[in-house]
């Protein structure tokens, strides 16, 4: 969806703008090449192997993008001095409402560079350790958090982050193979999946997978942090764009918009606003899906869901 997020986001080619998921830097390239000689991209993902991979593609770029590996969550603290200095450069516009960002994007989950590398364990098509970490040096390894967690708490887990109705089946049957011997690799974690039905469907595989990954990760908390982080970051007029792959992710994405695109918080029965709350953001267009061409090049986009949203004014998160 790069000609979207492109057209969504890019309110100033000369401003500066953060993809903070840059991945392989598909997107980060578009953003780059539509911007002017004076726009700036901080490119960020919390994988150091996703930086690198970006820094190849991005090099032709090189004076006008500044690589940071950090999550959402400390994303402000990070990118603090680099912008402090980028929009203090006298080539770079220093925006009317202060040193502010004109765009974030945010493409949610995992890229197909890490579920293509069985050695990050992503993948039950590909066998490799059971590891799932974004970030390698930060956090604890699928399989350990599946050598500690209570049976309960795993049934919790599979049915929330994934959606999976079987959730008690398949965390009793987990810890059942757990207990015998270690899970250490992909292949461990569904063959004892696989222990409750042999013909598992791969959709229930999936779910069980992502609903690791979203735990392993944070996920869920990761994107509360960074949607408060770009709300403090972009200037009045500024744009957000974010890609959704499923539904808690859209959920917490559009939750946090509404109250922010409301204002006013008082009862409808009373006659005058006492809150004093504005509306602080607007929704840019509707939200979009892939194309179908889109979805033939890349599967995956089939779930995807992009919503694009403008600051208004001053918010306190
Ligand atoms: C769908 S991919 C992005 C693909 C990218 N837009 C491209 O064009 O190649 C998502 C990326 O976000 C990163 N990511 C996910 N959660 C993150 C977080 N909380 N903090 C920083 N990066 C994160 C992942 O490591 C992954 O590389």
């Amino acid at each position: 969806m790069a000609q979207e997020v492109v057209a969504g986001l890019i309110v100033d080619d000369d401003g500066v703008y953060i993809d903070v998921t840059t991945g392989g830097g598909g997107h980060s390239e578009a953003i780059l090449l539509a911007l002017g000689s004076s726009g700036h991209l901080l490119a960020c993902d919390r994988d150091s192997a996703a930086m690198n991979e970006a820094g190849r593609r991005l090099a032709p770029h090189s004076g006008r993008v500044i690589f940071l590996q950090c999550a959402f969550s400390s994303l402000t603290r990070s990118a603090a001095p680099h912008l402090r200095r980028l929009l203090q450069a006298p080539d770079v516009r220093v925006a009317a409402g202060g040193a502010k960002v004109s765009g974030m994007l945010f493409d949610l989950g995992v890229s197909s560079h890490q579920i293509d590398a069985s050695e990050r364990g992503f993948s039950y098509h590909r066998d490799g350790p059971l590891d799932m970490r974004m970030d390698r040096n930060a956090g604890v390894p699928a399989g350990q958090l599946l050598a500690q967690i209570k049976e309960s708490d795993l049934v919790g887990l599979i049915f929330r982050y994934g959606e999976e109705r079987n959730a008690r089946r398949i965390a009793r049957s987990i810890c059942r193979a757990r207990d015998e011997v270690a899970l250490n690799s992909t292949a461990d974690l569904t063959r004892a999946i696989e222990m409750t039905n042999p013909q598992m469907p791969n959709k229930t595989l999936a779910r069980v997978f992502q609903a690791l990954r979203i735990a392993v990760n944070d996920e869920l908390g990761e994107l509360e942090r960074g949607l408060d982080a770009a709300i403090e970051l972009l200037r009045p007029g500024g744009r957000l764009a974010v890609i959704a792959y499923h539904s808690l992710e859209d959920r917490i994405v559009k939750q946090k918009f509404v109250r922010l695109e409301k204002g006013c918080i008082c009862p409808p029965a009373l006659p005058a606003c006492a809150c004093g709350l504005v509306p602080t953001f607007r929704s840019a267009g509707k939200r979009r899906r892939a194309t179908e061409a889109e979805i033939e090049a890349n599967p995956r986009a089939r779930s995807a869901v992009l919503r694009v949203y403008e600051k208004l004014g001053e918010v306190s998160v």
